[in-house]
């Protein structure tokens, strides 16, 4: 029986644990492939923020700094780029790529971190849809904007819109162990499609603080590989399976995998495996 996961605690020490965990080194071991497949979604957060020349911009969840290492090319050496994110491995290959002067990456918890009120974006790439407390935090996350300061961000709809993820999760989800804590059960639970009921998002920031919320829908895909192997890869890489079959042994993950492959061969082109990817496009002011 897979159960919805009740325990979670009221600040973010178990994302803390996740991103520091398994998770975040093979985010950190993986990041040239998993930003490969964010590359559509990447390029519409990027152009939904135009950053520009000189402008003061703070990465939130920067993970390994593929975006941070952008923006600083978009706002130029007058400007600056300060990332941040809890999970030190993938910091850690954030800070072995840059070679940038305007750059810095910071290890805290942007949902308490004492920012200073200097920035003129603040950005994030599927970086903000894991705070206990959300509106706590994007009320601390606000406080590092200057007046007439903006956030943009990028974040998923719901996982039933999400064919990457779905497709896989639904393949394979007879096979997830026993008791495995499942916050996905919970719409609302920290994790990549907590923000997906864009009513809520807007409300939430509001609540924070923002104005002139906006948050439009962004129908994209995601590249999940060349061939069927490196799709099913992909589905034990990043989203809900991942997590789902994180501490599954060995004999589960290979009947797992053959479900998965199973589910995803119907999608398999000359081009490769993309499925369909629904993102919602959020911007807003201070
Ligand atoms: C889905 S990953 C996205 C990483 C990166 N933005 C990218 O697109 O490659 C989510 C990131 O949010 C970070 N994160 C989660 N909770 C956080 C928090 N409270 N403060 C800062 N970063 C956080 C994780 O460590 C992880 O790097």
């Amino acid at each position: 029986m897979v159960i919805p996961d009740n325990s979670m605690p009221s600040d973010n020490s178990m994302q803390f644990a996740y991103w520091n965990g398994a998770t975040g080194q093979l985010w950190a071991d993986e990041q040239l492939r998993i930003d490969r497949r964010l590359g559509e979604l990447s390029s519409a957060v990027m152009a939904l923020a135009a950053a520009k020349s000189g402008e003061r911009v703070l990465d939130i969840g920067c993970g390994c700094g593929t975006t941070t290492l952008e923006l600083a090319t978009h706002v130029g050496p007058d400007g600056s780029v300060t990332g941040v994110d809890i999970s030190a491995p993938m910091l850690a290959v954030a800070a072995s790529r840059n070679r940038a002067h305007n750059v810095t990456f910071v290890e805290a918890d942007a949902a308490t971190f004492a920012f200073d009120r200097d920035r003129d974006l603040i950005f994030s790439r599927f970086g903000v849809m894991f705070f206990a407390d959300p509106i706590g935090a994007f009320t601390n996350i606000r406080t590092a904007l200057a007046t007439g300061g903006r956030l943009a961000f990028v974040c998923w709809r719901p996982m039933i819109d999400n064919a990457w993820a779905a497709t896989p999760f639904e393949a394979a989800k007879h096979l997830i162990p026993a008791n495995t804590p499942l916050p996905i059960l919970d719409p609302f639970a920290p994790g990549p499609f907590a923000f997906g009921d864009s009513g809520r998002t807007s409300s939430m920031l509001e609540a924070a603080g923002f104005t002139n919320v906006v948050v439009d829908p962004l129908d994209s895909t995601m590249f999940l590989g060349e061939t069927l192997e490196e799709a099913a890869d992909a589905a034990f890489e990043v989203g809900p399976l991942a997590r789902a079959m994180a501490g599954a042994d060995e004999s589960t993950r290979h009947s797992a995998r053959r479900a998965v492959l199973a589910s995803l061969s119907e999608s398999l082109t000359t081009d490769g495996v993309s499925l369909p990817a629904a993102c919602w496009l959020v911007s807003a002011t201070g």
